[in-house]
């Protein structure tokens, strides 16, 4: 049987203007109430600090856009995927043009180790451009 998540009550003070800001923002964005938004926020927020703490384990993605005619860029991306076999999970390779390809890697792992491979991905010579995504795994994860 799901066991069954218990809902908390809670009153919160702010200023008129901030909360006609927070009910414009969540109506744009489709939310029924206020508290949907709000917990949403909140995941938003428990995420960022997860990240930032670094050892709580996460999931994420990396997308790095580079020329492939570049001399040894494949090579070195595969090798720095194949130090990190236990982080990454997947990868996807997109042929955008006749020189650029997008790959996209997704990990899981220790928040911290996450970073650091996508540092070493991204600080790759010839990457135009890497960024690194960080969500939760879910697990634990309330909804
Ligand atoms: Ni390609």
């Amino acid at each position: 049987m799901k066991k069954q998540k218990a809902l908390c009550r809670f009153s919160i003070s702010m200023a008129q203007e901030l909360v006609d800001q927070l009910d414009a923002m969540r109506k744009a964005k489709g939310y029924a109430n206020r508290s949907q938004a709000v917990a949403d926020m909140v995941r938003d927020q428990l995420v960022e600090y997860h990240e930032h703490v670094g050892a709580y384990e996460m999931a994420g993605t990396v997308t790095l856009v580079y020329d492939h005619h570049k001399r040894n860029i494949q090579a070195l991306l595969t090798d720095i995927q194949h130090d990190h076999g236990d982080l990454i999970i997947a990868a996807m390779h997109v042929h955008l043009d006749h020189h650029n390809c997008m790959e996209v890697l997704a990990l899981r792992g220790r928040a911290a180790d996450l970073k650091d491979v996508a540092d070493r991905l991204i600080a790759a010579k010839g990457v135009k451009h890497g960024k690194l995504t960080v969500t939760t795994t879910g697990k634990d994860f309330a909804k």
